[in-house]
């Protein structure tokens, strides 16, 4: 049988969902330990909400794992646990995780059915899950006592862990100089990084953090040690996306310093180069940042 229903992200409050949570749960302990988390999927007909799917994604950002699903008892059987299955297929594997995974009772062999048609496989068994001390009836299911707990998954093949992980990442750049107080103006009071931090005689080290507004992005700038201060190089940049050619006027009047001729002609004509007190090239581009 075809489905006739949308799925689309749920955004009212979970306590919406009380029953079909509790479809998919027989212990309204553990529901309630985590119904609040992640995001929910909806499928609706014209009946209104008629089946939900609780996407739930790990702290590493490598795996995402379906907590609940559940389908209205008159509407099973119709195609809509798959359609929401699908979805939640589609969006891990558009984010990039490496799998998708799923636990369910092993008493439950329709339920395992039904993954395993979604093309699931068997990750391992996690024994006396469902006890009473969880919140769990004494029950059988076809004859089988719920006990156990069977984990599926679904690997994508994504095997590129650092781009599953990629948004859990920082971006901090270093720069060591001979200068700290002139690099320090340059970027602060002439580009308008922001000052977040500094510190001195770490190790023999002094230096001062700088974030870029909007990015989250931060330029650490370092002195001392025994090593001396890189050479400048003039392929060697730090592209700004300042937005728009007003603030590239504003920051080039601040910093007063006349530009330069970019060496690759691809910024000669995307913004304007400067160069900082220590001879390193700054690009500022009067655009947005395209993704
Ligand atoms: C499990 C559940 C979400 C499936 O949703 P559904 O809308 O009924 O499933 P679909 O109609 O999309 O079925 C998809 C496939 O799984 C199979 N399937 C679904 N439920 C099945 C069942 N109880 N027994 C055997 N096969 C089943 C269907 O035959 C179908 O196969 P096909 O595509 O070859 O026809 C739904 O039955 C449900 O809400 N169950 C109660 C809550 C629950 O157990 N949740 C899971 C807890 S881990």
């Amino acid at each position: 049988m075809t489905a006739v229903a949308t799925v689309d992200w749920f955004e009212g409050p979970r306590e919406e969902l009380r029953a079909l949570f509790a479809l998919a749960d027989d212990s309204a302990t553990a529901v309630d330990g985590y119904r609040h988390l992640g995001r929910v999927l909806v499928a609706r007909d014209g009946t209104g909400i008629i089946g939900h799917l609780q996407l739930i994604v790990s702290d590493d950002l490598v795996e995402a794992e379906v907590r609940s699903v559940a389908v209205r008892e008159d509407r099973q059987g119709a195609g809509v646990g798959r359609m929401l299955m699908e979805r939640a297929i589609a969006v891990s594997r558009q984010e990039n995780r490496a799998r998708l995974l799923v636990a369910t009772a092993a008493a439950d062999v329709h339920v395992l059915r039904f993954y395993q048609l979604l093309g699931f496989r068997l990750l391992h068994v996690k024994r006396d899950v469902f006890t009473r001390d969880r919140g769990y009836p004494e029950i059988d299911i076809d004859g089988i006592p719920l006990r156990d707990q069977v984990w599926l998954a679904l690997d994508f093949g994504n095997t590129d862990l650092p781009a599953a992980r990629r948004e859990a990442m920082q971006l901090r750049v270093a720069r060591h100089t001979d200068d700290l107080d002139a690099l320090v103006r340059f970027y602060r009071d002439g580009v308008g990084l922001a000052e977040i931090g500094r510190f001195s005689g770490h190790a023999g080290y002094d230096g001062v953090f700088l974030e870029v507004p909007g990015t989250g992005a931060h330029l650490e700038l370092t002195a001392g040690g025994d090593r001396g201060a890189p050479v400048p190089h003039p392929e060697s940049l730090l592209v700004l996306y300042v937005g728009n050619q007003d603030s590239v006027d504003a920051i080039a009047a601040r910093l007063g310093t006349p530009p330069v001729v970019a060496a690759n002609p691809y910024w000669a004509t995307h913004g304007v180069t400067v160069e900082d007190p220590d001879g390193f090239r700054v690009v500022l581009v009067p655009e947005s940042w395209q993704t």
